[in-house]
């Protein structure tokens, strides 16, 4: 949909540039060797960025989940919602175990954090959103070159995605379940599939299963 990425999409290892987010990985490297502590890249299918027609854009990785395995939603309580409704629909094949070997590929498929490095007590505060987005959300959205749909969970991802797109917010609302478009994407907003979301019942599996076949539908019309 874009021209070909012209910036790393991809935050080094070492990311400065929110001070609060590289000082909270620091600490957890201190903590937790053993764990990936840094940002979380892009999930791709096995043949590259071409082939990506869906995006997903979750929030930022889990402090146990994506912090902990380095890839995004793996060992969360939301990847197992998330993988087992992927795979249902045909989006990925394989056996999701929650390890980023376990040989789950993606189809047709990427998945992204608006913000890629862990915040505390999972809340990215607003500066370290405006500076993920400029500096490596953007890229990523614009390294698709036939991207067509977005999935975005939750407001915070869904409101990031749209500022990316140099849209504006007031004119494409998260409203969980509907369609908008968005010039060269469709944006299919949903409730995020958090343990918090789906205990409270705000988000059932059904619901959610629902935004992907929606998803399918449009994008073999
Ligand atoms: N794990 C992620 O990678 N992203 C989320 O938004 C939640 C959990």
């Amino acid at each position: 949909m874009h021209a070909p990425a012209l910036r790393p999409a991809e935050p080094p290892r070492d990311c400065p540039l929110c001070p609060r987010l590289h000082n909270f990985i620091a600490e957890w490297r201190a903590r937790e060797p053993g764990w990936y502590n840094a940002p979380v890249p892009t999930f791709l299918p096995p043949e590259g960025e071409e082939a990506v027609e869906l995006l997903i854009v979750g929030l930022a990785p889990g402090l146990r989940g994506a912090n902990r395995t380095g890839r995004p939603f793996t060992g969360d309580y939301a990847g197992n919602l998330l993988y087992d409704t992927l795979v249902r629909f045909g989006f990925a094949r394989g056996d999701y175990e929650a390890l980023p070997d376990d040989g789950l590929e993606l189809i047709g498929t990427a998945i992204t954090n608006a913000v890629r490095c862990v915040p505390p007590e999972n809340k990215p505060v607003g500066a370290e959103i405006a500076t993920c987005r400029q500096h490596f959300f953007v890229p990523t959205i614009e390294r698709f070159p036939n991207l067509k749909a977005i999935v975005t969970l939750g407001m915070i991802a869904h409101q990031s995605t749209v500022r990316a797109l140099r849209m504006r917010v007031a004119a494409l609302p998260f409203i969980h379940g509907a369609r908008l478009e968005a010039e060269a994407v469709t944006l299919f907003p949903s409730y995020h599939c958090s343990r918090y979301n789906t205990n409270t019942g705000k988000l059932t599996e059904e619901m959610f299963r629902q935004v992907f076949r929606g998803v399918k539908e449009f994008l073999s019309e």
